[in-house]
């Protein structure tokens, strides 16, 4: 897999920065900013060769948009997809929660793009909206899908919040390594999460496991039996002592002290995080879309 350039993933963040602070500050579901956000998004891939797709749907009585992406080959009977959401909450421009993960799924669709990868699966990215009303899009996007639809797409990775200024490095748990919380996800989830976990071992970056408690878009994948995984770099918990002694940053600080605030600026992402998991993402891509024996179902 290439190494993915942050400096690609942070100017498309300077976008989206500069996009809310156009839009009376934020980017949120039903207010310019989504809109602005969604045709940025759509532009960098229309002209990389992606077939973009925008969904409209309508909750909270405002439109959202759901902004779908396939590059052209692969196996359409075999799926992988690659999510994040767009849109920010109301209080704030939304840079890290999450530009963060929207930018670095971009970052990472261009680099199939510039590199012109065919893999044997094929590829759908998508950037949900209204994730911040509870999962919206995403809900959408999966009960409009037949159960045959549904059952072509083999594995959904998901990258929300991915830059935290105090930063932790978690992968959803998908083999429930601890044996508590939410259990482990739908079979093949444990997949996903070992050639995550592969990556930041092969960089010498300790990762924990963080339970599927459905707080972010793989919930409506996985409660309709689509093995999911992904990576996180922490909300509005505070980092351990044990957590700092292992990642550095500062013990009992939160991961990321602007979580759904107004201060959630580009200011407020930690580059080296943000690197890491840009270049995991561009892995388990590569991985997941080649091995005939990954993600079978
Ligand atoms: N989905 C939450 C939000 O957007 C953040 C979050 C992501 C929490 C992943 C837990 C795990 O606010
Ligand atoms: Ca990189
Ligand atoms: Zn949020
Ligand atoms: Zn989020
Ligand atoms: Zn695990």
């Amino acid at each position: 897999a290439p190494d993915i350039p942050v400096a690609n993933v942070k100017a498309h963040l300077q976008q989206l920065q500069t996009i809310a602070t156009n839009n009376g500050g934020n980017r949120a579901h039903g207010r310019p900013g989504y809109k602005a956000s969604v045709d940025y998004v759509k532009s960098k891939l229309d002209a990389a060769g992606y077939r973009t797709t925008v969904q409209q749907f309508t909750t909270s009585g405002r439109v959202g948009y759901n902004l779908l992406a396939d590059w052209p080959g692969g196996d359409e009977d075999s799926v992988l997809m690659v999510g994040a959401h767009l849109d920010s909450v109301s209080a704030g421009p939304g840079i890290n929660d999450n530009g963060s993960g929207s930018a670095a799924i971009l970052e990472t669709a261009l680099a199939v793009a510039r590199e012109k990868f065919q893999p044997r699966q094929h590829l759908r990215f998508a950037w949900w909206g209204a994730e911040e009303l509870g999962l919206r899009g995403s809900r959408y996007y999966v009960n409009n899908l037949s159960r045959s639809e549904q059952s072509k797409i083999k594995g959904y990775l998901n990258f929300d919040m991915v830059g935290s200024p105090n930063p932790g490095y978690f992968l959803y748990d998908g083999d429930d390594s601890d044996g508590e919380g939410a259990g482990p996800g739908p079979e093949g989830s444990a997949e996903i999460e070992k050639v995550l976990e592969d990556y930041f071992e092969s960089i010498g970056v300790p990762t924990e496991g963080t339970d599927f408690d459905g707080r972010s878009d793989y919930g409506p994948f996985i409660a309709v039996g689509i093995p999911a995984g992904g990576t996180f770099t922490g909300a509005e918990q505070r980092k351990t002592r044990a957590q700092a002694q292992k990642w550095g940053g500062q013990a009992n600080v939160a991961f990321d002290r602007c979580y759904h605030a107004r201060c959630d600026t580009v200011n407020n992402i930690n580059d080296k995080a943000l690197d890491h998991n840009s270049d995991a993402i561009a892995h388990a891509v590569w991985t997941l879309s080649s091995n005939p024996r990954l993600l079978k179902r």
